[in-house]
């Protein structure tokens, strides 16, 4: 009886282990980033049709990388996400120059590598050491599913699991 107590009290603190996890306590908002960090891309968001993004980079992120194959330890990447601005028909406005307009900032999105953090997670959602959170535009962690974020930057293994790096790292 004993020993179940034990086992039953180990799968309990390693469940609660696993939903830290998942709620990705670990990233804090990076406060001041659109001043301190790089704003070293904006574009048409690829996959969202009605979205652009600006890309901002720590300093250790835009001294450390290697070549566009890594980031060291310490970096912190952020992704400010605009609604594209409409017309009166709610159709997406494309400028002389091809392009969207960023009109209202949604979210910031933000990966941050620390040693040892992909360790907990499995193949499919881990991204090396790197993690993610999503935040509002105040600095509020909103409630959005981390494992979609980390299983559709996790493939992309010959790039440290970025889609921009050759812009930080020409
Ligand atoms: C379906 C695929 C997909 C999902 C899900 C996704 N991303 Fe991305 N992410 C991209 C693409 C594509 C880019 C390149 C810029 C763009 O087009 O938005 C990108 C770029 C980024 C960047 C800039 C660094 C880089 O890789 O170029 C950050 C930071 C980021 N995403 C964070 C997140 C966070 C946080 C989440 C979850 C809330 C998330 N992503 C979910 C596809 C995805």
């Amino acid at each position: 009886m004993r020993a179940y107590l034990i086992t039953a009290a180990a799968v309990v603190v390693s469940i609660a282990g696993s939903m830290a996890v998942a709620e990705e306590e670990r990233i804090a908002f990076p406060a001041g980033y659109a001043s301190k960090f790089t704003n070293y891309l904006s574009s048409d968001r690829v996959q969202n049709p009605d979205q652009t993004i600006r890309l901002f980079a720590n300093d250790i992120a835009m001294s450390g990388a290697k070549n566009g194959k890594s980031l060291p330890e310490g970096s912190v990447l952020v992704g400010e996400i605009y609604a594209a601005k409409k017309d009166a028909e709610g159709k997406v406005i494309v400028s002389s120059l091809g392009r969207r307009v960023s009109d209202k900032l949604v979210a910031v999105a933000v990966m941050e590598k620390r040693a040892g953090w992909g360790q907990s997670l499995p193949e499919e959602l881990r991204n090396g050491d790197w993690d993610f959170a999503i935040f509002s535009p105040k600095g509020e962690k909103l409630d959005k599913d981390i494992n979609a974020c980390r299983s559709c930057h996790a493939p992309l293994t010959s790039t440290d699991h970025l889609f921009s790096i050759e812009h930080i790292a020409p």
